[in-house]
Formats: structure tokens, C-alpha cells, sequence
């Protein structure tokens, strides 16, 4: 099983609705291909977490890289895991709150081990949450 997290930051115009219809997609196409994970999106970035087999991650990254809805889309971690650690949905979505936090604190703790740009860019994510 392989894990891949990634950040990115949404195009203009790109609202609440637009992150709506991008999760129907996902969890239609997710379903399909037995991947799983969260998505979580702020207004302005999106954090995304993905788990599946290799080869079914790499042709959905393959698609959601040419979409235009985000750009400067950095990879934070790409890993096997033993197993689901991101839960059995299609795609969950998390709104800012308590369990949008814990799945920020949980990112974090993937990443302490990542290059020090990755880790970067995540505290600047994290950072930019704490001031919206
Ligand atoms: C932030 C973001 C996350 C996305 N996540 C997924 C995803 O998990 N699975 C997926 O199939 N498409 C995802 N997409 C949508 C794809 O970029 C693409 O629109 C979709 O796969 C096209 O599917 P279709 O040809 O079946 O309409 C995401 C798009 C964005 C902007």
C-alpha cells in the first residue's frame, strides 16, 4: 500500500462549491480505483492525502498534476504503509475545525522526517491556517 501527501494551492475562483464538485469526482473515481483518503481544503490551499496501490495513485497524481483548479502542487511525503491510516472513505472531506486539526497535527508527524523544504512548506501551510 502507498501513501502520498501533497499540498497545493488553488487557482482564483476556485470556492467552496468548486471544492464540492471536485470531491463528487474524486469519490466516484476513488471508488473505482479502491483508493482512499482525505482532502482537505481552506479557501485558498488544498492538503491531500491519498492511499492505494501504486500503480492506481500514479495515474490519479497523473490527472489531479493537469488540473487546473491548483497549481505548485508539492509532493510531502510518498510512502509504502503497512495499512490504511487515513481511513476506509472514497475521499473525506475536512472543513477547518477540531478534526481538521488533528489531521494537520497528523501530517505533521509524517513529515518531521521529510526533506527540509517539504517540512517547509507544510509549517508554512499549518502557519497560514493558524493566521485565516
Ligand atoms: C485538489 C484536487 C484533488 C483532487 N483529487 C482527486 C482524487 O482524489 N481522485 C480523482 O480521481 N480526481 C481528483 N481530482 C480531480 C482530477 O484532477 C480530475 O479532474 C478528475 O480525475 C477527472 O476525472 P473524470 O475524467 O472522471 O471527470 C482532484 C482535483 C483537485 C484540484
Amino acid at each position: 500500500m502507498r501513501q502520498v501527501l501533497y499540498i497545493s494551492t488553488a487557482a482564483s475562483g476556485v470556492d467552496g462549491a468548486a471544492a464540492d464538485t471536485i470531491l463528487a469526482t474524486s469519490q466516484r473515481n476513488n471508488t473505482r480505483d479502491a483508493i482512499t483518503g482525505l482532502l482537505y481544503f481552506d479557501g485558498k490551499r488544498f492538503l491531500q492525502a491519498l492511499e492505494g496501490e501504486s500503480v492506481a495513485l500514479d495515474r490519479a497524481l497523473t490527472r489531479i498534476e493537469k488540473d487546473p483548479r491548483h497549481r505548485a502542487i508539492v509532493i510531502l511525503s510518498d510512502r509504502d504503509v503497512a495499512a490504511r491510516e487515513f481511513g476506509d472513505w472514497a475521499m473525506a472531506h475536512r472543513a477547518p475545525g477540531a478534526d481538521a486539526d488533528a489531521f494537520v497535527a497528523k501530517i505533521a508527524d509524517l513529515v518531521e522526517r521529510a526533506s527540509p523544504s517539504v517540512r517547509a512548506t507544510f509549517t508554512s501551510f499549518a502557519e497560514t491556517r493558524r493566521a485565516a
